[in-house]
């Protein structure tokens, strides 16, 4: 496995691959990898014959106040996890290398980046801009065939994919499930900031999106809301937001719904900010709601 450190050297590495005409796939990260990331590294590895991880983490995404100083990283350890998944090429560039100094655009979706996590009581638009920025960028300097990216974050994956098609990217976007803790808790980087006690509170975010699922199967959408949102007052947890939307458009979804809709949340759990969401399937709700 080789670290590549510039994006020239990045650059190299894809004209070979383009030179031996293999499929190369790309698994975006910003490190202290966990079970999710492996999920991707592992799809990557079955599907492509050259895996690339990207190890940035990425300043434009952070709004100022937020946790980039001390956002949990450990190299040596995110190295040999990626060597044991097989990746080929770790790329890690250096900030100034990324945003030299002049370095003046943006790559903005409007809409979808502009709800949920986007709205302004939330992180707002601007750390969407971050991510397509840097994912536009990575797109760019690897050229991958295919992209790989965790449905716990379904509104980056889904901003991420409009991106790539107005973009004319030729990459192709793969988004696979979320993975989870025995109780539950959606794998995240943030997790490591948990203490004990917030740990086991925030099984509860999980919970209140099945209890969604269940309600919403026999009582309709807002019962179903409604319940959710309970599940999460019992564990002391107020969310920033609770809501269900249609997963491609990120559009409120319709109580009456004959749709896949995919029910969202955000949660502060004693300072650590969670995000995790459930797809429900069609033929999963309104079974008995009038
Ligand atoms: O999901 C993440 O870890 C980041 O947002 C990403 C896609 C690597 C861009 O920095």
């Amino acid at each position: 496995m080789k670290v590549l450190r510039t994006p020239a050297q990045m650059g190299d590495a894809r004209e070979q691959a383009r030179h031996d005409r293999i499929t190369v796939g790309l698994v975006p990260t910003m490190g202290y990898l966990h079970e999710g990331h492996n999920s991707l590294l592992k799809a990557a590895r079955e599907q492509c014959d050259r895996v690339v991880m990207s190890l940035f983490v990425n300043p434009t995404q952070f709004r100022p106040g937020e946790d980039l100083s001390i956002y949990p990283r450990d190299e040596q350890r995110d190295l040999a996890i990626a060597r044991a998944a097989g990746v080929d090429l770790i790329y890690a560039p250096d900030v100034d290398d990324v945003y030299p100094p002049g370095f003046a655009t943006e790559v903005a979706v409007t809409g979808l980046t502009e709800v949920l996590c986007g709205s302004p009581g939330s992180r707002g638009p601007s750390h969407f801009t971050g991510v397509t920025t840097i994912v536009a960028k990575l797109l760019n300097t690897v050229d991958p065939d295919y992209a790989y990216f965790g449905q716990k974050d379904a509104q980056q994956a889904t901003v991420i994919q409009r991106m790539a098609e107005d973009l004319d990217f030729r990459t192709r976007i793969v988004v696979l499930p979320t993975v989870r803790e025995r109780d539950g808790l959606a794998m995240s980087s943030r997790n490591a900031y948990l203490t004990d006690e917030a740990r086991e509170r925030a099984a509860a975010i999980w919970k209140a999106l099945l209890e969604t699922e269940s309600v919403y199967a026999t009582s309709g959408l807002e019962a179903g809301l409604e319940a959710g949102r309970q599940e999460l007052d019992r564990a002391g947890i107020t969310p920033e937001y609770f809501e269900a939307r249609y997963p491609g458009t990120l559009d409120p979804a319709e109580a009456d719904s004959d749709e896949a809709i995919l029910v969202a949340v955000a949660a502060d759990v004693d300072g650590t900010r969670l995000i995790d969401n459930i797809l429900i399937e069609p033929e999963k709700g309104k079974v008995n709601a009038t």
